[in-house]
């Protein structure tokens, strides 16, 4: 069979993951093909969209095209027709794979109270979507209270409302179709922290970064949660398997499993996202940065702050506290932490103990596009770890009391900063583990 030519039309398409994820997809099951992004503003989609329905093998279509299309095709099917809302073509006949990509993330919500956040193109597919997996009830929820409503209508079910006020607690799955927490706005929630901390489960369509600040905070409360990465690669897959019916996509399962890990790791490289770790004195810090940097490869380079400030101020932490006091030592504290915040790339940077309780420094990693990730030990753990009253740390010269009082004082301070909390009472390993799980990135080769 001749060279298999496939592309994608959208506007504007920006760092669009799906040529590498098609090619990659190819690449397993042994198609020979290409996967082309097409950039077509909206008022040239009738000039140019028939020659390539013409020419192309097939095709994808996404924002702002999903709905624009339709006039031109020879068909649609039933389900893209119901969503109003075409992603895949196939020999001129309309499809929409989103709406399975969602199906195959199997959100449990039978019999559920489900919240979708949002009311454009990404919420037409996740309303639409709780129903037919048996919610109960799904309200909606967007800025715009007027397209929530309008799409509530649309759908047509009795159990579908839109909320004209900002949603309460009470939901059992909160599903996320807004662009709220994307990357570089990763430090924003799409909704109230006690909605989230109510919900059994947790979705966000974001795959940007791999797990949103909404998603992090969810699996750090033992709440099922799931970014939108797998819904991405199920539509693209699901669309392929349009395209081509002669292949047999079951064989190739092993080599189509390991197309996610790798597209997470590829999600870090185009969106560098700074991940710091805080916790108390003794937590594990530097070592766990140390080793996920080391398990990550040259995908997230790694940066220790206190080895900043002790390069900059040309002498030991001790020093800088006897010579000019903790305040001067703070300063410069979150200079090099600003310092490293804006240097390009991703990188894993390990904080000092007191770094992010400072007031406002949780808030300008989050504007500064930042991931906040703490090392909760107990009390016990840390001690066995550090040796109050030595003269090495400053913040604990007063010895065990002086140790157990900060600890307590910053305990909540460090909740309220983190996005992912894991438990950092066991060895590196299993440390680390949890960090790789969370941002579904896999250990390298
Ligand atoms: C401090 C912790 C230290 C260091 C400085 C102040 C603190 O870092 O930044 O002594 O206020 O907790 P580690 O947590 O890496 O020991």
């Amino acid at each position: 069979m001749s060279k298999r030519r496939f592309g994608l039309i959208g506007h504007p398409l920006g760092h669009s993951l799906s040529p590498l994820l098609h090619s990659r997809i190819m690449q397993a099951v042994g198609i020979d093909g290409t996967y082309e992004p097409i950039d077509i503003a909206p008022q040239a989609l009738p000039a140019r969209l028939p020659a390539l329905l013409r020419t192309l093998d097939g095709l994808n279509v996404t924002l702002p095209h999903k709905q624009a299309v339709i006039p031109f095709l020879t068909d649609v099917d039933e389900a893209a027709r119901r969503l109003g809302a075409v992603n895949t073509v196939c020999a001129g006949k309309g499809y929409n794979t989103d709406a399975l990509g969602f199906a195959l993330c199997r959100v449990p919500m039978q019999n559920r109270r489900v919240l979708v956040l949002g009311a454009g193109g990404v919420a037409r597919v996740l309303v639409p979507g709780a129903l037919a997996a048996g919610a109960k009830s799904v309200d909606i929820y967007a800025r715009d209270v007027q397209k929530a409503h309008l799409l509530a209508r649309q759908v047509g079910d009795s159990r579908v409302t839109a909320l004209s006020d900002a949603p309460q607690p009470g939901y059992e799955v909160v599903l996320n179709g807004t662009p709220v927490g994307m990357y570089p706005d990763n430090g924003s929630l799409p909704v109230a922290q006690a909605v989230i901390d109510g919900a059994r489960a947790v979705y966000d369509t974001i795959y940007n970064p791999t797990a949103t600040r909404m998603v992090l905070r969810a699996k750090s409360a033992g709440i099922r949660a799931q970014g939108g990465l797998r819904m991405l690669y199920e539509q693209a897959l699901a669309a392929q398997k349009l395209w081509n019916p002669q292949v047999d996509f079951a064989a190739a399962r092993p080599a189509l499993d390991n197309i996610l890990p790798g597209l997470a790791r590829e999600v870090l490289r185009q969106s560098p996202v700074k991940l710091l770790l805080t916790g108390y004195m003794g937590s594990g810090k530097t070592r766990i940065a140390q080793r996920l940097s080391h398990t990550m490869g040259e995908d997230l380079p790694m940066a220790d702050l206190d080895e900043r400030i002790v390069l900059r101020a040309g002498c030991a932490i001790p020093r800088i506290f006897e010579r000019h006091g903790e305040q001067y030592f703070r300063r410069l504290e979150r200079d090099e932490l600003m310092r490293l915040l804006q240097a390009p790339g991703p990188m894993v940077i390990a904080t000092g103990g007191g770094t992010l309780v400072q007031p406002g420094a949780a808030r300008a990693v989050h504007e500064a596009g930042g991931l906040i990730v703490l090392l909760e030990a107990k009390l016990d753990t840390v001690l066995s770890r550090i040796c109050p009253g030595a003269g090495d740390r400053p913040m604990i010269n007063g010895g065990e009391q002086a140790a157990r009082t900060l600890f307590e004082q910053r305990a909540p301070l460090y909740r309220e900063a983190a996005d992912l909390i894991v438990d950092a009472n066991g060895g590196v390993r299993s440390v680390v583990n949890q960090i790789l799980r969370a941002f579904e990135w896999e250990a390298q080769g």
